[in-house]
């Protein structure tokens, strides 16, 4: 990686702008699941220990260039203050003297942190001059928000471009290196655990795994496609017919690369999605026009678990059924507890990745007993992908200009 980690800089006194991602969900009592904001305090801690003076910048949600109470940053601010061990102020503007002179104020040790930058207009535009505004907050402009790098927005790019000095934050160099030690030379047998509530961003994924990943075990809605393409009734299950064709190339291509891409053989359904209501498993071909498919059966949890016993690189995106709801999230849970079993015993190198993923996960209680789980939703599956990233681009152009 040829970006300039910030840990390697003399941060003592420095003024840093941050771009993190403290994206969240959100509840009525404040945060939902807090783990973006856990895991960029614990790369900052020791940074502000060391006399940093920090400016944080995140968006939280769309709310698509329009100031929304609702999502103000300033909500983050107690979960933010207990992460880092410390009190965090707030300003209630990203740009401008105002910030720029509070961001000068901040004593070593000191945080501060910054109005939602999507109320800026120019941050979805990746306006340039938001972008130099954002460079003057620090005296070096750090993206710590890889799960950001697949927007082009000002804060991931023109701000980069514009910084007299860029570095990327602790978080964006773990998850980097995760993810390129799992993909770039995955041991084999590897395989990929893919599901999810939709098809369309997991087509491209399965096209750059097909020839490099040895197993696909398919669940959630992409397995549905790969059925309703076959030919297989998914009853009422939500399906995307456009996409058959490009389902079925998918197959051809795995076929060609000599990658096992393999459905679920049985299924829970129900009649639709709710605690408590009559479900049960059926066989592949048995799914009754009336009944929705929620989870993956039994069998097919034995014989996935089966695939990941003997695997020795483990990458998972999207539960296999709708987890949210119990009894439905049991198959997505089997397999998290095989794959925690098989990484604690030493036997695979497990990354998993995705907004749902990351839920379900800490859901099942064995996020921490996964090689690494990546806080990143749609940059995750881009770069997997091998998209092309506008803020990994703008890092680039930054680090080669130097
Ligand atoms: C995410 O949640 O994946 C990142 O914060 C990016 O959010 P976005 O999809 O709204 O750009």
């Amino acid at each position: 990686m040829a970006y300039t980690p910030l840990t390697s800089l003399d941060v003592s006194g420095a003024r840093l702008a941050v771009r993190a991602d403290l994206n969240v969900p959100l509840t009525h009592e404040g945060v939902g699941d807090a783990t973006r904001i856990a895991r960029f305090a614990r790369g900052m801690k020791p940074l502000l220990d060391k006399g940093a003076r920090v400016v944080v910048l995140s968006h939280l949600g769309r709310p698509d260039g329009e100031m929304t109470p609702a999502l103000t940053t300033e909500r983050l601010v107690p979960a933010l203050s207990q992460a880092l061990g410390r009190p965090v102020k707030f300003n209630d503007t990203c740009a401008g003297p105002t910030v720029e002179r509070a961001g000068e104020n901040l004593a070593p040790g000191e945080v501060m942190l910054c109005e939602n930058l999507r109320f800026e207009r120019g941050e979805e535009l990746n306006d340039p001059n938001l972008g130099a505004q954002l460079a003057q907050l620090g005296d070096i402009y750090v993206n710590d928000a890889f799960s950001c790098c697949h927007r082009a927005h000002a804060s991931t790019t023109s701000a980069v471009l514009a910084a007299k000095r860029v570095a990327v934050g602790p978080l964006f160099v773990e998850e980097m290196a995760a993810l390129e030690g799992a993909l770039t030379d995955p041991q084999s047998p590897s395989v990929a655990v893919i599901g999810g509530g939709s098809v369309q961003p997991r087509l491209g994924l399965l096209k750059r795994l097909a020839p490099r990943i040895d197993t696909l075990l398919l669940g959630g809605a992409i397995a549905n496609a790969f059925l309703f393409a076959r030919g297989y009734s998914i009853g009422r299950s939500r399906v995307e017919p456009e996409f058959a064709e490009e389902v079925l190339e998918i197959a051809a291509l795995a076929e060609i690369a000599e990658c096992r891409l393999m459905v679920p053989e049985d299924f829970v359904v129900a009649g639709f999605q709710r605690a408590g209501i009559n479900h049960y498993p059926v066989p592949l071909g048995g799914v009754r026009a009336n009944r929705r498919i929620l989870d993956i059966g039994p069998n097919t949890v034995e014989t996935y678990q089966k695939v990941l016993r003997k695997a020795r690189t483990i990458l998972w995106n999207g539960p296999m059924g709708t987890y949210e709801t119990a009894p439905f999230d049991a198959g997505t849970k089997a397999l998290a507890q095989t794959v925690a079993e098989q990484t604690r015993s030493g036997l695979a190198v497990s990354v998993a990745g995705g907004g749902d993923t990351l839920v379900a996960l800490n859901k099942t209680g064995v996020a921490h007993d996964f090689t690494y789980v990546s806080t990143a939703g749609g940059a995750f599956l881009e770069w997997l992908e091998g998209r092309e990233m506008p803020g990994l681009d703008a890092l680039e152009q930054k680090a080669h200009a130097a």
